[in-house]
């Protein structure tokens, strides 16, 4: 397989000062400034590796835009409401949940955009035409602080369990010139401490994902968290033991090493330690499986509407257990919430019908099967008048 000027750029370091860490070689894949995978990213499904949950069906963020309608009605409408999402991708998250929330008379509404990707700025401006949206002042307090997939983006550590302690496994070029794993001499204090307060002490041998990063993430959402609510959802690992996963073209992979800056990289996130982090910073924290999510948020309404094969397929992925319903969780981060609120997420309650749900296009099979289907057995004017 050809290098990659990511590739080339790590070869030149490791001949230059001895072995990298695997969270630089992460970081350099995916963030380089002219080479990264983010920086150059163009989009998700068609267009790039993989299919998140809100670019899967649009009632994703429709649902989600409940969520956070009761924090708006529990801290009493504030003016203005402020929304903040965290690596917003190509804003298929941001703009059903928009649209829902003016529906319901949200008016005086401020969304902002964080989001590292250049091209993906560009595109979200394009598609985003609702004046509330935003890309200043990320770091202006918010109500609302949403994150969906984006925690796994932050670059980890990878150790190996050596004699009860954590040995860093830095990166190398072998013999024959390729890429390899080489285990550091010493443990790695940061890392053991990390597992100490982890209070579980993994198996001889076994090898961890450690984001370091992930403390300051969360102090830095805790910050801007005032009074609201914080929505962290993606995949987890708890402990984060072996973690790591690529997607390139579509396709599942698990070796970090090939298509440098062309590929994803992502670890599965150590939840349990977030909410940790969280509770430290004075925030109160629950969490819940994707699936339970979005049922608590009315999914089967959502069901009940949406019955064309396309939007079923979609939907039902989203609350598949052996996929991102399970395997996705989400946690609630809640600073200056009134005393005794609990999330409608978390806990369910009863919605009212809804009026329009937003759906996917039908696909072409589809709309030919549908168009065939009103023809044989339609009323005869088609139905209008
Ligand atoms: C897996 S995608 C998820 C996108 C979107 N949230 C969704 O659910 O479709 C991760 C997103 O986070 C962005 N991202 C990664 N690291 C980031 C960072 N440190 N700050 C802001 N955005 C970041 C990426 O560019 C990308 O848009």
């Amino acid at each position: 397989m050809s290098s990659t000027p990511v590739e080339d750029e790590l070869r030149r370091q490791i001949a230059d000062h001895g072995p990298v860490s695997f969270r630089d070689l992460m970081l350099a894949a995916l963030y380089h400034p002219r080479f990264g995978y983010y920086t150059n990213l163009r989009g998700f499904g068609p267009d790039g590796d993989f299919i998140t949950s809100p670019e899967r069906h649009p009632a994703f963020g429709w649902l989600l835009g409940r969520q956070v309608l009761e924090v708006w009605q529990a801290l009493e409408r504030p003016r203005p409401f402020r929304i903040l999402e965290l690596g917003a991708g190509s804003g298929a998250l941001a703009e059903p949940l928009v649209r829902f929330l003016r529906s319901e008379g949200v008016s005086d509404l401020v969304y902002t955009l964080d989001e590292v990707s250049p091209t993906l700025r560009e595109l979200q401006r394009r598609r985003l035409t609702d004046p509330a949206f935003r890309w200043n002042g990320v770091d202006e307090p918010a109500n609302f602080v949403v994150a969906n997939e984006v925690a796994d983006a932050l670059p980890v550590h990878r150790a190996i369990i050596k004699d009860g302690h954590l040995h860093e496994m830095l990166v190398t070029v072998d013999r024959s010139g390729e890429l390899t794993w080489t285990v550091a001499e010493q443990p790695h204090a940061a890392l053991d401490a990390y597992f100490q307060a982890l209070h579980v002490l993994p198996n001889e041998g076994e090898v961890m994902d450690i984001c370091l990063e992930l403390e300051n993430w969360v102090e830095s959402i805790a910050r801007r968290l005032e009074r609201g609510m914080a929505l962290v959802i993606d995949y987890t690992a708890s402990p984060p033991r072996d973690s790591l996963l690529t997607y390139y073209r579509h396709t599942l992979g698990s070796d970090p090493f090939v298509r440098l800056g062309e590929q994803d990289i992502s670890a599965r996130v150590d939840l349990r330690t977030l909410v940790r982090f969280g509770i430290a910073r004075g925030l109160k924290a629950g969490a819940v499986a994707q699936r339970g999510l979005l049922y608590n948020l009315g999914f089967p309404q959502v069901q009940a509407h949406l019955t064309g094969m396309t939007d079923r397929e979609a939907l039902a992925h989203l609350v598949d257990m052996n996929a991102a319903g399970g395997q996705i969780v989400a946690v609630f981060l809640l600073g200056g919430m009134p005393e005794g609120y609990k999330p409608a997420g978390a806990v369910g309650r009863d919605w009212p019908e809804p009026g329009e749900v937003p759906s996917l296009p039908p696909n072409a099979d589809e709309a030919d099967f549908l168009g065939q289907w009103r023809e044989a057995f339609g009323p005869p004017d088609g139905g209008r008048g």
